[in-house]
């Protein structure tokens, strides 16, 4: 198999929709053999036999329940006979203001977007010691990088994960392993559309979202999956411990 990801063996979390699945679709073409991770067991059931040969392989999990994460870990190394690399782009978003959020809904942002890729690492790192070294990539967020308004919860979830991977990439730079976090603008998936579509007026708040942006755009998912698979691959060997925007210009002014 020829490509960036020659016969690398990558887990990926949150694989069934969105920056997840273009993840997964952008690794297969370059060659990459791939343990997808959903809790969404319909949509990953619907992706058997996208993928030719023994290059996809499905397993549910929550990532933010440890023996659910320990399971499908242990399941997906040995589907694929280890790893080289994990992306973790499993995520959920919450539009609440300080008053009307409930605790358990913070608790929720929280166990999904920070410990779960956290849980993911941490489950993934035997494996990935034992191959010599290989790559973590977070998928976190712009609003990880610049707040936006009744989102704490998340943007304390997104900033979180980026200082998280931060200080795991000093850990574990010495097993050659090494851990990257990407930021993406709005995307054109799911969880963006949702969170335009229950707006009170959905267009114009389409319009406050592009007009944020210095690209005047939303991404494809394919764009952000573009980042990871630079991360991912060896042309990024000297990168480790960064948070990449690729946010068509939300957050550098
Ligand atoms: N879409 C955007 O505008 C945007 C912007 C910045 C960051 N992000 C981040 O990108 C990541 C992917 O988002 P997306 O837009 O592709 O969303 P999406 O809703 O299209 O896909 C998310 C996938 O994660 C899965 N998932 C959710 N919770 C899970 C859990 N507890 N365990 C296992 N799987 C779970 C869902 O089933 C789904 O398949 C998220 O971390 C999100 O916060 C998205």
């Amino acid at each position: 198999m020829s490509g960036a990801l020659a016969d690398r063996r990558i887990l990926i979390t949150g694989a069934a929709k969105g920056i997840g699945l273009a993840t997964v679709e952008r690794f297969v073409k370059e060659g990459a053999r791939v343990a997808a991770l959903d809790r969404d067991v319909e949509a990953l059931a619907a992706l058997a036999g996208r993928f030719g040969g023994n290059a996809f392989v499905s397993f549910r999990a929550d990532v933010s329940d440890p023996a659910s994460v320990e399971t499908a870990v242990s399941n997906a190394a040995t589907a694929l006979g280890g790893f080289d690399g994990v992306v973790s782009s499993a995520g959920i978003d919450l539009i609440a203001d300080i008053e009307s959020m409930a605790l358990a809904d913070w608790n929720r942002i929280i166990a999904v977007n920070l410990t779960g890729p956290m849980l993911v690492a941490q489950a993934s790192y035997p494996h990935l010691k034992a191959a010599g070294g290989g790559t973590i990539v977070n998928v976190s967020s712009g609003a990880g990088l610049s707040p936006l308004k009744h989102r704490s919860a998340y943007c304390a979830s997104k900033a979180g994960l980026q200082m998280a991977a931060k200080a795991l990439a000093m850990e574990a730079a010495e097993f050659g392993i090494r851990v990257n976090t990407v930021c993406p603008g709005a995307v054109e998936t799911e969880l963006f559309r949702t969170s335009i579509e229950t707006a009170p007026d959905p267009i114009a708040a389409y319009e406050a979202v592009r007009a944020r942006y210095a690209l005047q755009r939303v991404a494809s998912p394919d764009e952000i999956a573009a980042a990871i698979l630079w991360l991912t691959s060896a042309e990024s060997s000297y990168v480790t411990g960064t948070a990449i925007a690729v946010d068509g210009g939300r957050t550098f002014h």
